[in-house]
């Protein structure tokens, strides 16, 4: 399997209009669109007559038509041109589908599993797309790892000066990463105290699974009293997909979900515009902590990594291995179970 082997998410469904739309993934340059009938199609975004960007034509009919001399594309790549009927071409293809409100994308020629998000009972806040500036590896350290959240986050996590009390523990497959982190919480901002019922020395849980085809977390994340007993009214589910763009920049899809124990529609219709604009500020801290990357290097070897991360070395192994279809030890990693 290689990297454009897998099911993964190109855009939302919402941002593809009539026009087509061009996205890259892993360095592929692709024309996405959606035909008169809604069938969905991508192929390169390359015209195989004079190699024009066939995400700048228009859609006519179930045809994508090149803006250059107007040959037409259909979903599976077949081409004929107008000026020279007897000429017809093909243009490498996609599989294409739309799930979760997403548009995802893979060769033909793959057969990966196609990945399910347990989103039972949760209701939908809303799907942001951030684009951040660092390579795929160090952008998933970033949100596989809960230690930053003393300095950069505000609605979550913990304070660094009860960092030290945090238990971490940490499960993992041949094909999937879990991790737990349960202590003190931070001390949240007033509305989110209040929305979410979170009383001084309660404990926020942090528990998360990474899988590798394609590369995508699920985050839980909820309060509970001190001794663990009783839950508060708010649980947050996030599912975050990573998919490379270029070998520094990575795009991260993230769908917020929640469930709500207070009555009426647990509050989450009403507050959604609050929640988004929350989430979406926190995500903008990480994506710009990540522009102060000293570097682009992937590696992990010589770095002074804490207990928070033992996921680190987990993740390049399997993002080598499951994600990129390499074999040998591209980070010479000393991986332990
Ligand atoms: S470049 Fe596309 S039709 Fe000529
Ligand atoms: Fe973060």
């Amino acid at each position: 399997m290689g990297m454009l082997d897998h099911w993964q998410p190109v855009a939302r469904a919402t941002d593809l209009g009539r026009k087509p739309l061009p996205v890259v993934l892993a360095g592929s340059q692709i024309a996405v669109f959606r035909t008169a009938s809604g069938k969905l199609g991508a192929v390169a975004d390359a015209c195989p007559h004079r190699r024009l960007k066939l995400s700048a034509g228009e859609v006519i009919g179930e045809k994508l038509q090149c803006r250059y001399h107007g040959w037409t594309f259909d979903a599976c790549g077949e081409g004929e041109s107008p000026g020279s009927p007897k000429m017809t071409t093909c243009t490498k293809s996609y599989d294409i589908r739309e799930e979760y409100g997403l548009i995802f994308v893979k060769t033909r020629e793959s057969n990966p599993q196609f990945p399910t998000l347990d989103n039972k009972d949760y209701t939908h806040i809303g799907t942001l797309v951030h684009e951040a500036p660092a390579p795929l590896e160090l952008t998933m350290d970033n949100f596989n790892e809960i230690e930053h959240s003393g300095t950069v986050h505000k609605n979550f996590g913990y304070d660094l000066d009860k960092m030290h009390e945090v238990k971490v523990s940490f499960e993992s497959t041949d094909d999937s990463i879990r991790v737990m982190n349960v202590g003190p919480t931070k001390r949240l901002p007033f509305l989110d105290r209040l929305f979410i019922g979170v009383k001084p020395g309660d404990l926020f849980h942090d528990d998360w699974t990474t899988w590798f085809s394609p590369l995508h977390s699920q985050f839980d994340h909820w309060w509970t009293s001190a001794d663990g007993s009783e839950e508060r009214k708010i649980r947050w589910r996030i599912f975050l997909f990573y998919v490379p763009v270029t070998d520094t920049t990575t795009r991260v899809f993230s769908m917020l979900y929640a469930k709500s124990k207070w009555p009426f529609g647990g509050g989450l219709r009403l507050g959604r515009r609050y929640i988004r604009k929350q989430t979406e500020a926190e995500i903008m801290s990480d994506v710009d902590m990540l522009q102060y990357l000293a570097d682009y290097e992937p590696g992990i070897a010589g770095l002074k990594l804490s207990r928070f991360d033992k996921s680190l070395g987990l993740t390049r192994e399997r993002i080598q291995r499951v994600y990129r279809g390499e074999r040998g030890n591209r980070f010479g990693l000393r991986i332990a179970g």
